[in-house]
């Protein structure tokens, strides 16, 4: 489904949580409502039979409604995209380009650390029609360039990756992925786009799964795909058209509403975060803190260059303790849920070493690494629950 705005993209003089208060509010839109409707559509009817067939003309629901129309605007204003292709998953939003820019015979270039589920459909479905995919180690910067072949397609980066927490050189990567004519992509779900502009750094495609930040409110899966490029958004528009992906005008609605909000919740992520890693780093517990934004974390220098925020999803390497001492911590949490997902209002936590796959590099933990998505509670409720899993992990040891 493909949802280019219809409006000029908003006046990048003011703040982004002024323009994402008012983007996709066209009258044309929205008919004077502060929100447009919910308008579900599948046949579109035309005022004549020469409409028919007439291009340009809208006859159909899947290529999108007005509500469809309004989030990609206002989805477009939090990167500063001229395009979005709206999605039905953040993970849809990751595999259409790669599938949309891959072919038979070509090599596609992937970061190690990228969320598991991409990297399944590297393996299970590109490799299947005949793209050669390597992963590369997410650190290695302008050292792409030895990866790089005439036939490399494209090189997808996550940064920071959403497990592990590596921060890519997006810059560096994305400059030498030009010069062999390879698109490239950033799964930028980690900063909701408020904290790190990849289109801004030479990256050609921005995607986030905006089931995270985005809609805030852990109720709805959806994705954006967002570019500068006209002749991208093109070929983008295409394999939507082609897979006939069609997201549903009440989740484009719900994750509208959530956007409006978005710049506001991210700094009480970003504040919370930030206050509940640094009080981790304090703790006998713990190992380290896996979080860009804290000045001994390895991808720190590159964030300070590249980021301006962060947000309230980190990692935490605990001291060596037993899965049951882990599963004792994560069962005394009364706050935190346990669950998947994160970038919702409320805090989660999960231990993720089952998920961690790679193959360019192997990440040393000292201990288990648990992850935090820290929602909008009040910090020091938070941190008090934390208390309770480290009573329980030192009881269980
Ligand atoms: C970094 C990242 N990208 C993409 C996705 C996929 O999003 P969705 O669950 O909407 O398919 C996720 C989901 O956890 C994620 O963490």
């Amino acid at each position: 489904m493909a949802k280019r705005p219809t409006s000029p993209p908003g006046d990048q003089a003011k703040g982004l949580a002024t323009r994402l208060t008012h983007a996709g509010r066209d009258r044309e839109l929205t008919g004077g409502a502060v929100n447009p409707q919910v308008q579900r559509a599948s046949t579109v009817l035309v005022e004549s039979a020469d409409q028919l067939y007439a291009p340009g003309v809208w006859t159909y629901g899947r290529h999108g409604t007005a509500t469809h129309k309004a989030l990609a605007q206002a989805f477009c204003e939090i990167e500063d995209a001229a395009h979005c292709a709206l999605v039905p998953s953040g993970l849809l939003a990751c595999t259409v380009p790669i599938f949309t820019f891959a072919e038979a015979g070509g090599h596609v270039l992937v970061t190690d650390n990228c969320y598991g589920p991409t990297r399944r459909f590297c393996d299970r479905s590109l490799k299947r029609w005949g793209v050669e995919v390597e992963y590369f180690d997410p650190a290695i910067g302008a050292g792409i360039t030895s990866l790089l072949r005439p036939n490399t397609k494209l090189v997808f980066m996550e940064s920071p990756g959403s497990l592990t927490f590596e921060v890519c050189d997006a810059p560096a990567i994305s400059s030498a992925a030009r010069k062999v004519g390879a698109v490239s992509i950033m799964d930028n779900t980690w900063s909701a786009g408020v904290y790190h502009r990849p289109l801004d750094l030479g990256v050609d495609i921005s995607v986030q799964a905006a089931t995270k930040y985005v809609s805030g409110a852990a109720d709805v899966l959806n994705g954006g795909i967002l570019t500068r490029s006209e002749a991208l958004i093109r070929r983008i528009e295409a394999s939507v058209d082609d897979l006939g992906l069609n997201v549903s005008p009440d989740d484009a609605y719900l994750v509208l509403r959530g956007l409006r909000t978005l710049a506001t919740r991210m700094s009480q992520h970003q504040a919370s975060g930030l206050d509940i890693a640094t009080w981790l780093q304090s703790r006998s517990e713990v190992r380290r803190v896996l979080h860009p934004a804290l000045p001994n974390d390895p991808g720190h220098a590159l964030w300070k260059r590249d980021f301006s925020g962060s947000t309230g999803l980190f990692g935490v390497v605990l001291e060596p303790a037993s899965r049951s001492a882990v599963n004792a911590f994560l069962d005394a949490l009364e706050l935190f849920g346990l669950g998947f997902s994160w970038g919702g209002f409320e805090s989660l936590a999960i231990h993720c070493d089952p998920q961690i796959r790679r193959t360019a590099t192997q990440p040393a933990f000292e201990g288990p690494l648990l992850r935090l998505s820290i929602g909008l509670e009040s910090p020091d409720d938070l941190k008090a629950d934390l208390e309770r899993g480290f009573d329980a992990l030192r009881a269980a040891r």
